[in-house]
């Protein structure tokens, strides 16, 4: 709480409003008494200038090109940290102890299988299903199957759930792939690491053995690392809106999986990847560009710009370089796409149009080019993306659920449509 006011006019009438100051970042106008004393709602549509919850988690600096998760920047935590001890860092908010990362990594790792009958369920979806269709539509199953973990108002219910869905997205997202590709289920192998695990449950095949490389292994769980939370976004502010009914976190989350899919926000990676690829060559670069700035046509460039960053991405960064180092060991260091990608990127950033609108490659535009390189078709893109997020939406989710000033989400309107009316029979039309 900071001791600044806000003061509105409107008209003859002056109205007061209190500031809130958060630990870092912009000041809050606190309009929740606004309505009530005024009888005017604000107008915010894409939520631009609205803070939407008090949280605790993730904090981003779009024009410094920050992004802290519990205070520690992405870049040390993709550097030194795994996957599990960030999803630990995400959900209790301090960094483990060995002891206590030890004991979460067990708790993950004996819930990594789904249940048996879900085997089935997949056999449902059509071979050709999207991977997002299928996570999604599994995402909310798992109310179902696990429904002795769906009642939020038990503290170890939600925590069991939690851990539930840490542990099994990446064997539901490994299942949508093999289903995709006619191969048996692989199940998990609770001996390996959780990126390694999830690469064999994608990779192995019951006819030979399948070596998880430990340099893909850690490309991997970095990607997972950079994906695990964004404050809120759109899949997360999804989240939070589903889970302010009370509906039990299997359907939150399969809500924040259904929103993820769009190509505005986790689709963009399979988007860029799809654009490189159709720009194909360095020379044909200028005329993508040329699209991308005329405002007549549609197209944009994939993988560059952001709601928040008007930065470079934190993200990125890290992205590019585990890009490089993960195409070195495979030896596809002059891949295409790859040249295409920096070549765009340099382009991009020297061109006036990009620099005015602080339009810069995020983490989307290098995440496509190692999931490529490490085998995954561009439509696993996403889902590995929502099993990376799932900790991020599911720490978001818990922090709303503990919150004392919890309410159910109700956005107001501006309405434009017509004034009440008298039916008019169908006869008279
Ligand atoms: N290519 C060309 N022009 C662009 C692009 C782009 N990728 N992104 C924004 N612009 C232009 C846009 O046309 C507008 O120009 P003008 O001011 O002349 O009308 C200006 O930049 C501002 O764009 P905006 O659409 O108002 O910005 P926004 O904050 O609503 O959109 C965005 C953010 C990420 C949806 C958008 O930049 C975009 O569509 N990017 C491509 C898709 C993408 O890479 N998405 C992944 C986001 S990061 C992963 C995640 O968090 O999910």
């Amino acid at each position: 709480m900071s001791d600044k006011t806000a003061k509105l006019t409107i008209g003859d009438d002056s109205y007061e409003f209190p500031v809130l100051s958060g630990t870092v970042g912009p000041d809050v106008i606190d309009i929740r008494s606004l309505y009530g004393q005024t009888g005017l709602f604000t107008y915010d549509p894409g939520f631009t200038s609205t803070a939407a919850c008090d949280s605790a988690i993730t904090y981003i600096d779009g024009d410094k090109g920050e992004l802290l998760y519990r205070g520690y920047p992405i870049d040390q935590l993709a550097g030194q940290s795994s996957y599990l001890e960030v999803c630990y860092l995400l959900l209790y908010g301090e960094l483990p102890t060995a002891s206590e990362l030890a004991d979460f990594s067990t708790r993950v790792t004996r819930h990594t299988m789904v249940h048996e009958q879900m085997h089935y369920f997949f056999r449902g979806f059509r071979r050709d299903a999207h991977p997002m269709a299928i996570m999604t539509g599994v995402m909310g199953a798992m109310a179902a199957f696990y429904h002795d973990s769906t009642d939020i108002s038990d503290p170890v219910q939600r925590e069991i759930a939690s851990i539930r869905m840490i542990a099994k997205t990446p064997t539901i997202a490994a299942m949508a792939y093999k289903y995709s590709v006619g191969q048996p289920f692989v199940y998990p192998r609770n001996d390996l690491d959780y990126a390694a695990n999830f690469l064999h449950m994608c990779f192995a095949v019951p006819a030979e053995d399948y070596k998880v490389d430990p340099v893909v292994a850690k490309a991997m769980d970095r990607i997972f690392t950079l994906h695990a939370d964004h404050e809120q976004n759109a899949s997360t502010s999804t989240v939070r809106l589903s889970g302010s009914s009370d509906a039990n976190p299997f359907a939150c989350i399969a809500a924040g999986v259904a929103c993820l899919w769009g190509p505005a926000h986790g689709g963009a990676n399979e988007a860029a990847l799809n654009m490189l690829r159709q720009i194909g060559s360095v020379d044909r670069i200028p005329e993508f560009i040329a699209r991308a700035k005329d405002k007549n046509d549609p197209f944009r460039l994939m993988g560059f710009g952001h709601r928040v960053y008007k930065n470079y991405d934190p993200r990125a960064a890290v992205m590019q370089e585990s890009a490089r180092e993960v195409l070195d060991l495979l030896g596809v260091e002059n891949n295409p796409t790859l040249q295409v990608a920096q070549e765009l990127e340099k382009i991009a950033l020297s061109d006036e149009y990009f620099v005015e609108r602080k339009l810069y490659p995020n983490v989307d535009f290098y995440s496509g080019i190692i999931l490529d390189a490490v085998g995954f078709p561009t439509s696993m893109f996403t889902a590995i993306f929502a099993l990376s997020r799932t900790v991020g939406w599911i720490a978001q989710w818990k922090e709303m659920i503990g919150d004392p000033q919890k309410k159910i989400g109700r956005p107001r309107q501006l309405y434009n449509g017509a004034q009440a009316r008298d039916y008019v029979g169908i006869d008279q039309r």
